[in-house]
């Protein structure tokens, strides 16, 4: 599975060399995911609903080992933003450099981390992780200034769309913005999952969407996140709880991932067209990455139609870290500092999703061409990949090793804050102030 290797480090393809590069990769990825299913069907995992507690953070990990020691690169196709045809820097290629000032924010400036996150109030030992930034290869990247920020956004309003890692990823740019100013918390849901807040003095709106699959599901799970049936999953329908809103937003980021991996049932048309691990003799088996790449369509789709100008960020997959074992089966993520590129592997199934992503990104930046619309993939993957510090663990809740009995959960998926997920904003405020 590993031996297949793209040559991806030479930066100096052309834009047809690439194409068909990508072409390539694509009838690679194929094979990829025969192989990946084997494995994975083969192996007698159900697909669980996590008890990352109430609220969400339910996400799934496949029982994938995490194979260290390949070359990154030959891994995941470098996106270039500069092929594009667009002069600059593309700032997702680079690597993690130390930084002695530190986060701009703590446990103690910042008033709403979510605790699950809240790694230092709740008693990481290790603070090195800390002390890192990213930088890109080809230029450089000044570190997020709030009031900048809020200066381009007056008057506007951005959302940030998807799962619980984009609560992660608005909660870090909170606590950044909080520097400048306290945003007034204007909605929440029931659940605390969907979220807004206004920015008075700078007439700025910001949100976070909580629509996991983006397409329409119907999703049975009590607040422990124990599944109660499988998940409806409509494939060619939008979630309208964002689509509705999409029109009231000049700046999107949006973004899909694990929720895929769960069990459900798909439909097309309102008629069931199959199932994702739903062992229902009257339904056929179909994969996870049909649903993923038709969801994104979808959403595409619909981008693609609207009349609205908006300028849309499109993030790929976000890896997680958990070693020698999976979120269920004792798996951890212990380390103390980020991993040089050779020293990590993306897993199969975060690659499977990655090239989707990928793939319908490209297609849709090729129709929206000319069209005034702003699509940009925000590429976060494999800069994240070489993070596995930067997770709760254990410190996903209040000092865990005080209470004896209970048993602990590691958290290898989400961000602690502050955290390496700060750096997401950095590229955000760079690629915005070069609109
Ligand atoms: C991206 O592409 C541009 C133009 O082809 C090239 O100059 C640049 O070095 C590339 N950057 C990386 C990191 O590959
Ligand atoms: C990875 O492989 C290289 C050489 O192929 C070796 O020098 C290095 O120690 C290995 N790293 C790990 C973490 O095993
Ligand atoms: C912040 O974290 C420190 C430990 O790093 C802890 O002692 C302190 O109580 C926390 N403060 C708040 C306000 O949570
Ligand atoms: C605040 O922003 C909205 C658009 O988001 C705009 O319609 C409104 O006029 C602005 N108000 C002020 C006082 O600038
Ligand atoms: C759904 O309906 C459309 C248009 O009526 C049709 O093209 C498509 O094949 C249908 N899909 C399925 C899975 O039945
Ligand atoms: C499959 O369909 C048959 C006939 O409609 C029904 O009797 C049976 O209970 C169904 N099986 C499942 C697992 O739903
Ligand atoms: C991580 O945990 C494993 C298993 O408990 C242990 O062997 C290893 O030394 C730990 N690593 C660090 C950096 O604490
Ligand atoms: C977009 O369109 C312009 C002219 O219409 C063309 O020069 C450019 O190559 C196109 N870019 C892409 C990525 O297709």
């Amino acid at each position: 599975m590993k031996k297949m290797k793209f040559d991806m480090n030479n930066s100096q393809v052309t834009s047809n060399q690439w194409r068909n590069q990508v072409f390539a990769k694509i009838a690679i990825c194929l094979l990829f995911v025969g192989f990946a299913f084997r494995f994975y069907f083969s192996s007698s995992i159900q697909i669980f609903s996590f008890i990352y507690e109430h609220d969400d953070g339910k996400l799934p990990t496949p029982q994938l080992p995490v194979v260290a020691n390949s070359t990154l690169s030959d891994q995941i196709p470098v996106y270039n933003s500069t092929q594009e045809g667009s002069p600059e820097c593309d700032v997702f290629t680079g690597e993690w450099i130390r930084d002695p000032t530190g986060p701009r924010y703590t446990n103690h400036t910042c008033n709403t981390i979510e605790p699950h996150q809240n790694c230092m109030k709740n008693g990481r030992p290790d603070s090195d992780y800390l002390y890192w930034r990213w930088s890109p290869a080809d230029c450089d990247l000044p570190p997020f200034n709030p009031k900048t920020f809020l200066q381009f956004m007056t008057s506007k309003s951005m959302a940030f769309i998807g799962d619980s890692i984009s609560r992660n990823h608005v909660q870090s740019l909170l606590c950044i913005l909080s520097q400048i100013e306290d945003a007034d918390e204007v909605y929440h849901d029931e659940e605390y999952r969907s979220k807004k807040w206004f920015f008075k003095s700078h007439n700025f709106t910001l949100s976070v969407i909580w629509s996991p699959f983006l397409t329409k599901a119907s999703i049975f799970e009590d607040n422990d996140g124990h599944s109660m049936g499988p998940i409806e999953l409509h494939l060619d329908e939008l979630d309208l709880i964002w689509a509705n809103q999409f029109d009231d937003f000049n700046y999107v980021m949006i973004s899909g991932g694990k929720w895929f991996l769960k069990t459900a049932i798909y439909y097309e048309n309102a008629t069931v067209i199959g199932c994702h691990n739903c062992k229902n003799d009257n339904i056929s088996e179909m994969t996870f990455d049909y649903a993923y790449r038709k969801s994104l369509r979808t959403v595409f789709d619909f981008v693609k139609k609207s009349n609205h100008k908006v300028n849309l960020f499109f993030r790929s997959t976000t890896p997680d870290h958990f070693e020698n074992g999976e979120w269920n089966t004792g798996g951890y993520c212990n380390r103390t500092g980020p991993f040089k590129e050779h020293e990590i592997n993306i897993r199969d199934i975060d690659m499977i999703m990655r090239d989707i992503e990928l793939d319908e990104f490209l297609k849709a930046k090729q129709t929206l061409n000319g069209s005034g619309l702003d699509v940009r993939l925000f590429d976060t993957t494999s800069l994240s990949l070489l993070r596995p510090d930067g997770h709760p663990g254990p410190y996903r809740a209040f000092h865990p090793f005080d209470l004896k009995e209970t048993k602990i959960q590691n958290d290898c998926l989400h961000w602690c804050l502050p955290g390496p997920i700060d750096s997401w904003n950095d590229i955000l405020m760079s690629l915005l102030l070069r609109v």
